[in-house]
């Protein structure tokens, strides 16, 4: 354990907070069972047979001094064979454009969506809690994960619709008339985090089937169970090839996937240096239409006269929540320095009420995390400001055993230091100081990424100036609250190394898919409207 790097240890009693084997409650206990085996290729779920590797939890249990990972069952390491076998059946399906799911009509895919989110729904709770030991996520918040999922598949349904119905007129323009509206791209790659694991899975995957692209999915390091707890639903409803599920190491099975040149999209929300190695792999990168989330290290800017309150209310909820784990997260608080020391008191008290426990307990925040590598690296970033001259100032601050880290509010750090410019991913809370709202902006301005900010404050002379240049630097800017993806019809996007192309309910529909029209001189319109009975493409929407 180590001792931690604050005033006192918080952390003494971290190791209590590990339950005993017969300490798990019943009614959250995991049986392990060979559902990490599931691969889902060509229509077919069958159980991998080849190499696996054991899927260690976030949560330990104390066997006397030692913590040991609870096992939760084997997780297939599919082979580069096998990725290959899934897209090609991704490509056959797809067949240049002309296989059947491609040419579908807009209400049959609806249909096979719909038949999913029917078949998943009874999965709730045993999908959360799969989630809820692999991640650590605490267990209400893995309920929430799974109905905001489902409510965007069920969202997606209602804007398709839509946007089915407002391109349904003819567009007569010089001399032409045209019917207008959003093919399919081809077969897409969809890669997604283990912070939201189902989430931000199926809000790539959904509106790539949506708009008629057959789709290749693999599982995120973490989240594997709850994704191939998923894959009979997805079997069941969607025809041979359309959806393809593998699990295993990224470079093994998806390194052979971007080589074959048969993925037209690249989904990805990882990190930019995954994305570039993926992209590269790919023979005609230039043909490939990638939709990108990375990293980000949003800030919030704390101006003087900023309602102090509801700013440490909004930034520990922010930067804490899922133990900071969000790609939104507040990563860095800007705070001017006439209120500087009355914000890091009332942050610390803040963060030193934050409950710490297992995610089945009620109330937690503070949650083992997934990657047993995170609480040294996290360390090292404390350590270091901590030598560029910043001190933990929560008592117990950084202090950690196995996966648990007692969260660290980290202040002054100076822009030597690694934790001002890296994005720390987890529960710890960098404080600057700034005198004029210009600095905190250059703060940005030199940042390799730009995903949103926030700012606390009350002079609209100010805050308006900070808002016209931060527009343009991020793709939100939030005022007195904290940084956030949702609702999820706004556009989440980023610039820099944050993000290529935006997701939301809308944008995400538009991202998998490429106007494409059929134009007859004006004088034929007519010629348009009686093909709507022959073709999928041509048919009006129903009403
Ligand atoms: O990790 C990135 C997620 O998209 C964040 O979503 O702001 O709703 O937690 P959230």
């Amino acid at each position: 354990m180590s001792p931690g790097v604050g005033p006192t240890a918080r952390g003494d009693d971290l190791e209590s907070r590990f339950p005993t084997p017969e300490g798990i409650p019943a009614e959250v206990r995991w049986t392990p069972d060979d559902t990490g085996l599931t691969l889902l290729v060509d229509g077919r779920l069958e159980k991998w047979e080849g190499p696996s590797q054991q899927i260690g939890s976030a949560v330990s249990v104390r066997d006397g001094n030692a913590l040991h990972p609870v096992e939760l069952g084997p997780a297939a390491l599919a082979s580069g064979a096998k990725g290959l076998e899934a897209v090609r059946a991704a490509a056959r399906a797809w067949k240049g454009g002309r296989g059947d799911w491609p040419r579908s009509s807009v209400e049959e895919r609806i249909a096979c969506v719909q038949g999913f989110a029917r078949r998943a729904a009874p999965l709730r709770e045993r999908v959360a809690r799969a989630l809820m030991w692999e991640v650590g996520k605490p267990y209400r918040d893995c309920l929430v994960e799974f109905d905001r999922t489902f409510q965007y598949v069920e969202d997606t349904v209602e804007t398709l619709r839509r946007m089915e119905k407002e391109a349904a007129a003819l567009v007569a323009a010089g001399g032409f008339a045209a019917r207008i509206r959003r093919a399919p791209l081809g077969v897409s790659l969809c890669l997604g985090p283990y912070n939201y694991a189902v989430n931000e899975v199926f809000t790539t995957v959904i509106p790539a089937l949506i708009m008629g692209n057959p789709v290749v999915m693999k599982t995120p390091r973490y989240g594997v169970l709850s994704n191939a707890l998923l894959a009979p639903a997805l079997a069941e409803s969607f025809p041979p090839g359309v959806v393809n599920l593998l699990t295993g190491s990224g470079p093994t099975v998806i390194g052979p996937v971007m080589e074959s040149g048969l993925v037209d999209v690249l989904a990805l929300i990882g990190s930019a240096r995954t994305a570039n190695v993926l992209e590269r792999q790919h023979p005609k990168p230039y043909r490939l239409r990638s939709v990108l989330g990375m990293g980000a290290k949003n800030p919030a800017i704390v101006l003087a006269d900023a309602d102090l309150d509801g700013a440490v209310r909004e930034i520990v909820s922010g930067a804490l929540t899922f133990n900071g784990q969000r790609c939104t997260a507040i990563k860095h608080v800007l705070v001017q320095r006439e209120v500087a020391e009355t914000m890091v008191v009332r942050l610390s008290a803040a963060v030193s009420a934050l409950r710490i426990g297992m995610p089945w307990e009620e109330g937690v925040v503070i949650t083992p995390l997934p990657d047993p590598e995170k609480p040294p690296f996290l360390e090292g970033l404390v350590r270091d400001a901590v030598a560029h001259g910043a001190a933990v100032v929560n008592p117990g601050g950084g202090a950690w055993k196995g996966t648990l880290f007692v969260p660290a509010l980290v202040h002054p750090v100076p822009p030597e230091a690694l934790l001002y410019h890296e994005e720390q991913f987890g529960p710890v809370v960098p404080v600057s100081v700034f005198d004029h709202a210009e600095e905190a902006l250059d703060v940005v301005d030199r940042s390799e990424v730009g995903q949103q900010a926030s700012i606390f404050g009350r002079n609209p002379a100010v805050i308006g100036v900070l808002v016209d240049h931060l527009a343009n630097m991020v793709c939100r800017v939030n005022l007195d609250t904290q940084c956030r993806r949702g609702p999820d019809v706004f556009p989440f996007a980023g610039r820099k190394d944050s993000a290529v192309g935006t997701l939301s309910v809308h944008d995400a529909l538009r991202t998998f898919s490429i106007r494409s029209l059929v134009a007859v001189p004006a004088e034929q319109r007519d010629l348009l409207r009686s093909l709507g009975g022959r073709s999928k493409f041509l048919a009006r929407p129903p009403d």
